[in-house]
């Protein structure tokens, strides 16, 4: 191995399960020393990791769509980053790789599930990190939500909550290219003027605001088609009210019940049935088959700045678990990354 390398892995294990909100004490901070490669393994050097809501549910043994991480474990996440030593014909060194190798600074694989993005020689064509962001599972869960389950049509109105997020930024600007009205849901006036200014919706409405209610039903005149629902809770409710007959609802995220003790339900239920509304929940891993044409799809946008992107990027591995927190509290605009 390159002795210019650290010579140390480090990680963040989960110590506990949280209950209700999660603090930096669920977290543990190791070092370990970096294992030496087998045939048919390589070595990666991690240079982004993701920090995305889905990790807040493997913290918890609750029964889900996903295995729990276990107590002592490294944290699941996705990274990005260069091999830095390989004994699989398929990887040299120098090669620009997605993974899933969780809080860490290094990560070994046998190559199987390992995305090649660039190369020392074919740099990747975006920035590195887009990867994690507009450009990774973030963006296919905006590309197939919106188009596999919103189905809009040109003209229609498309509303996103968490809309200056990782997520709903892609699906407003997916939603502007395909010719429909793109409406945000976001907390706070720079949030929403981010939304218009930078991202070319046409309207953005501040769910913290007390007049919020009377600004979504001005902000959406023709009714909702579709609403891409990240968020749940009051504000699936007061959307339920300004859906059209027949509109769309895909559930990507109910970011506001992941670290309550009581969920808040739906009290609007009754506007599902008498405005025929189809509600489908999805998981991104659902569209396997549309993933390398979503991912296609939505990098030659970026690259030609059909689509734009922001990252909020806390510094060194140590920082994951107040970022992390910060993201579920809203404290990032766009994806939230850390840089390692
Ligand atoms: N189904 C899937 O396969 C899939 C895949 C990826 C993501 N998701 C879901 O998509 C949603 C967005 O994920 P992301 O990665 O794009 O995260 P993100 O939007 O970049 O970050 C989370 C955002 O959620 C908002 N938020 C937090 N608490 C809220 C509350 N009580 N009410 C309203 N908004 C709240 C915050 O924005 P504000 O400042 O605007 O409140 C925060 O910035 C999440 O629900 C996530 O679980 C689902």
């Amino acid at each position: 191995m390159n002795l210019m390398l650290s010579l140390h892995n480090n990680q963040i294990l989960l110590k506990r399960r949280p209950t209700g909100w999660v603090t930096p004490d669920d977290f543990e901070s190791v070092q370990t020393p970096i294992p030496s490669l087998s045939a048919g393994q390589v070595l990666v050097k991690n240079h982004f990791l993701s920090l995305d809501p889905y990790m807040r549910s493997r913290m918890s043994d609750a029964k889900s769509y996903a295995e729990p991480v276990k107590l002592g474990e490294v944290m699941v996440g996705g990274t990005v980053g260069e091999v830095v030593e390989s004994q699989h014909p398929k990887f040299a060194v120098g090669d620009q790789v997605v993974g899933m190798f969780g809080w860490q600074t290094y990560g070994v694989s046998n190559g199987r599930g390992l995305q090649k993005v660039g190369s020392a020689a074919a740099p990747s064509r975006i920035p590195l990190s887009v990867w994690l962001g507009a450009a990774g599972m973030p963006g296919v869960t905006a590309y197939a939500g919106l188009f596999e389950i919103g189905q809009p049509k040109a003209g229609e109105t498309v509303l996103v909550s968490a809309a200056a997020g990782a997520v709903g930024s892609v699906v407003g600007q997916l939603a502007k290219l395909h010719g429909c009205r793109a409406v945000g849901i976001a907390g706070g006036p720079e949030k929403c003027a981010y939304v218009c200014e930078q991202l070319g919706f046409d309207a953005c409405v501040d769910y913290k605001s007390p007049n919020f209610r009377a600004q979504l039903k001005a902000a959406v005149p023709n009714g909702v088609d579709v609403y891409f629902e990240n968020v749940g809770g009051a504000i699936l409710d007061a959307v339920l009210a300004r859906m059209n007959n027949f509109s769309r609802i895909p559930v990507c995220g109910l970011i506001s019940d992941y670290n309550a003790t009581e969920a808040y339900g739906v009290k609007n239920f009754v506007a599902i049935l008498s405005k025929r509304i189809k509600v489908q929940g999805f998981i991104v891993t659902d569209f396997a088959q549309i993933w390398g044409q979503a991912v296609q799809t939505l990098a030659d946008h970026i690259e030609h700045g059909r689509i734009k992107t922001h990252e909020t990027i806390a510094e060194g591995l140590e920082n994951a678990p107040t970022a992390f927190i910060g993201m579920l509290k809203g404290a990032n605009l766009g994806k939230q990354l850390v840089r390692l």
